[in-house]
């Protein structure tokens, strides 16, 4: 039965070949475990967005519903303290997984040509990374998330000639509140997702038609 989806697939799409080209692609000999910071940070990715798409069922933007619904989550949802602090304590991972790639990719001098536009693409995911960290913060629209954002924003402003519309693009005010949190939600669920995986996809391409660099 199920070998004969997988001719029925294979005939139209084929699946089978498409499958032997992923599994038997030789890795090269110098690669160890130092290498496996990437994946890892894609499989946090990937944990972030299931975990997080279970969070949004329940989440309820707005600055009298946030904390409430949180709170809801944990206390009457099934498993909802395991998927929140899964989602919380990945985000942090993913953060310091995504230091140490870089830093591995920087010490094995990874991003000399032909590699450099994968570079400029790593260092954009690493900015998208912080983003997601820094907007998911604000989230449970705790007294933590408040003063965090307040700092975050303000950090935002003081940078020369842009400071001021950034601040003003991330508050969508004067000040935190409603407006602020539908902004950071949707920057969080819509824009990031959307746009850290079409840099994704860039990334993993660019890695697989470029091979893993030799060692220096
Ligand atoms: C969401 C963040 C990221 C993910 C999921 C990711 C994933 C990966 C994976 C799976 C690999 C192949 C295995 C490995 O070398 O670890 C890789 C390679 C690479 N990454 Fe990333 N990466 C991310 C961010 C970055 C950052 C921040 C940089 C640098 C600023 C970067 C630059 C590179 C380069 C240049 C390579 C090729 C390395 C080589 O050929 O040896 N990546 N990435």
């Amino acid at each position: 039965m199920s070998l004969g989806v997988v001719d029925f697939l294979d005939e139209r799409l084929d699946v089978r070949r498409i499958s032997r080209e992923f599994a038997e692609h030789k890795v090269p000999d110098h690669v160890n475990w130092l290498y496996c910071f990437g994946g890892i940070t894609f499989l946090c990715f990937l944990i972030q967005a299931a975990t997080g798409v279970l969070l949004a069922f329940y989440y309820r933007p707005g600055s009298d519903t946030a904390y409430t619904s949180v709170l809801h989550i944990m206390d009457d949802m099934p498993y909802g303290v395991v998927i929140r602090s899964l989602h919380a304590w990945t985000a942090n991972i993913m953060i310091i997984m995504v230091i140490v790639h870089m830093l591995r990719v920087f010490f094995h001098g990874a991003y000399r040509p032909p590699r450099e536009l994968n570079w400029v693409t790593g260092v954009l995911l690493f900015f998208m990374t912080v983003t997601f960290g820094f907007s998911g913060y604000l989230l449970p629209m705790n007294q933590l998330s408040y003063w965090a954002t307040k700092v975050g924003t303000e950090i935002a402003g003081a940078m020369p000639f842009v400071g001021g519309y950034l601040q003003d693009f991330l508050l969508a005010g004067s000040k935190i509140g409603d407006a602020t949190l539908t902004r950071f939600y949707t920057i969080h669920v819509i824009i990031l997702p959307i746009v850290l995986s079409m840099f994704l996809a860039a990334h993993f391409y660019m890695i697989r038609k470029q091979g893993i660099a030799d060692p220096l």
